[in-house]
C-alpha cells in the first residue's frame, strides 16, 4: 500500500476543487483497509467515495483512504427477485447499468446519479420518486476502532429523505464495504408517474416501457437538466428541500400561489428548493467561477477555477436570499470540510 503525502483531491471531488490531502492510501480489498485502520497515524482519518456529495473549502490535514474496493456477486435467487453484494467502489452508474442489462427491475429510476455504491445509503440517494432503501436489502460497514465487520439490515440504516443512521448516529464510525439488493425479475414493477418520465416515453411512443426505456427516460432528463461534473464541476443538489409547516405553507401559498409542494404528512410539506432558489432570480447567477446552474437552481457549478471557500460563499448567499423572501432556511445537503 502506498501513501502519497500532499495529494491533490482534484479528481477525486465532482466540483473539481483542488485541494490536497496530507496523506492519501487507496485500498481495494477489506484486508487492505483493515491493514490502514492499523496503522498508526500523525493525521486523522477520513474516508473518501465517490467525492459527489463533497465540498472541500481547504487543505484536509486528514489522512484520506480512498475505498476503492470493487465486485458484483449474486448472492441469492428465488421466483421473483436476485440478491446482488456490489462492493463500495463500483462506480454507482455502472452498477445500474450492469442490473439493467441483467434484467433486474428496482435501480433504473436511479440512472445516472454520480458517485459509488457505498456511499449511496450514507444518504438514501434518491430520484423520479424511487430512493435506494426500495431495494436496499443490507450493506457491510467495517468499525473504525474495533474493526469489526458488521451487518446493517433495512431497519438498522433508519433511512429517511437523504438521511440514514449514518449520517446521524453512527455519523464517522464506520466504512461501507458493500451493499446487497434485493432486485426483481420480471414482471417489473415501473414509477414512471413521477417528473416527466411519462412525458418522455409518450414522446418516443413507448407504451410498453422495459426497465432499460424507463432508465433512458431518466438518463434523457437528467441530463438535459443536471450538468455532466465531467464537463462542469458539480455535487448535483446542493441543498436539500425544505420541509415546512402546512400552517407556514398556507400563509406563503395565498402570496405564492403557483408554489410547487409534496404533501409529507398531515402537518408538513415539501417544496423544491430549486423553485424558491429561482424565484428570487439567482438562477444562473454567477460570482466569479462559481455559479448558480442555469436549468436547475438547486445545483451549484464550478466554471472551472472557483475555490470551495468560493461556492461556500455562493451558497450562503443563496440561502440568505430565499430567507429573506420566503422565511424559509434551506440547509445544504453536500458535506462541507
Ligand atoms: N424547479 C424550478 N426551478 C429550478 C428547479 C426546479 O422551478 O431551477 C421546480 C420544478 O419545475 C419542479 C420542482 O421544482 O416543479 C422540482 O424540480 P425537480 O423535479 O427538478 O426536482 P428537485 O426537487 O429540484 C430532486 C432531487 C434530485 C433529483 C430530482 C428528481 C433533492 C434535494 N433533489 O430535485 O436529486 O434528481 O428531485 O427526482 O431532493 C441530488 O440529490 O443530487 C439530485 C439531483
Amino acid at each position: 500500500m502506498n501513501i502519497i503525502k500532499n495529494y491533490s483531491l482534484k479528481a477525486y471531488n465532482t466540483f473539481g476543487i483542488d485541494a490536497l490531502a496530507k496523506e492519501f492510501i487507496e485500498v481495494k480489498t477489506t484486508d487492505e483497509l483493515i491493514s490502514v485502520l492499523n496503522l498508526p497515524s500523525e493525521w486523522p482519518l477520513f474516508l473518501l467515495g465517490g467525492g459527489s456529495n463533497m465540498l472541500l473549502t481547504k487543505n484536509l490535514g486528514n489522512r484520506v483512504v480512498f475505498l476503492n474496493l470493487k465486485g458484483i456477486k449474486q448472492i441469492n435467487e428465488n421466483d421473483n427477485y436476485i440478491w446482488l453484494k456490489a462492493m463500495a467502489g463500483e462506480n454507482w452508474h455502472d452498477f445500474v447499468s450492469y442490473t439493467i442489462e441483467q434484467n433486474l427491475g428496482g435501480l433504473e429510476n436511479l440512472s445516472l446519479i454520480p458517485g459509488h455504491v457505498g456511499t449511496a445509503p450514507i444518504q438514501n440517494i434518491g430520484a423520479y420518486g424511487v430512493e435506494i432503501k426500495d431495494t436496499f436489502e443490507s450493506c457491510e460497514a467495517v468499525h473504525l476502532n474495533s474493526m469489526e465487520i458488521k451487518s446493517f439490515s433495512h431497519a438498522d440504516c433508519q433511512f429517511g429523505y437523504r438521511e440514514s443512521v449514518f449520517k446521524n448516529q453512527f455519523k464517522n464510525q464506520y466504512a461501507i464495504i458493500s451493499v446487497t439488493f434485493k432486485l426483481k425479475k420480471e414482471p417489473h414493477i415501473l414509477y414512471t408517474s413521477y417528473g416527466s418520465i411519462g412525458e418522455e416515453l409518450a414522446e418516443n411512443n413507448i407504451q410498453n416501457p422495459t426497465i432499460k426505456d424507463v432508465s433512458q427516460a431518466v438518463i434523457k432528463i437528467r441530463q438535459s437538466k443536471l450538468p455532466d461534473p465531467k464537463v462542469l464541476g458539480n455535487s448535483g443538489s446542493f441543498f436539500k428541500n425544505p420541509v415546512i409547516l402546512k400552517t407556514d405553507f398556507e400563509d406563503l401559498q395565498n402570496k405564492f400561489p403557483q408554489m410547487p409542494h409534496y404533501i409529507v404528512n398531515e402537518n408538513e410539506v415539501k417544496v423544491p428548493a430549486g423553485w424558491l432558489i429561482e424565484q428570487t432570480g439567482l438562477k444562473g447567477f454567477r460570482q466569479g467561477d462559481a455559479g448558480v446552474h442555469e436549468k436547475q437552481a438547486l445545483v451549484l457549478v464550478n466554471y472551472g477555477q472557483a475555490t470551495g471557500a468560493e461556492i461556500l460563499s455562493l451558497s450562503k448567499y443563496v440561502q440568505k436570499k430565499v430567507k429573506e423572501k420566503f422565511n424559509i432556511n434551506i440547509e445544504a445537503e453536500v458535506n462541507i470540510f
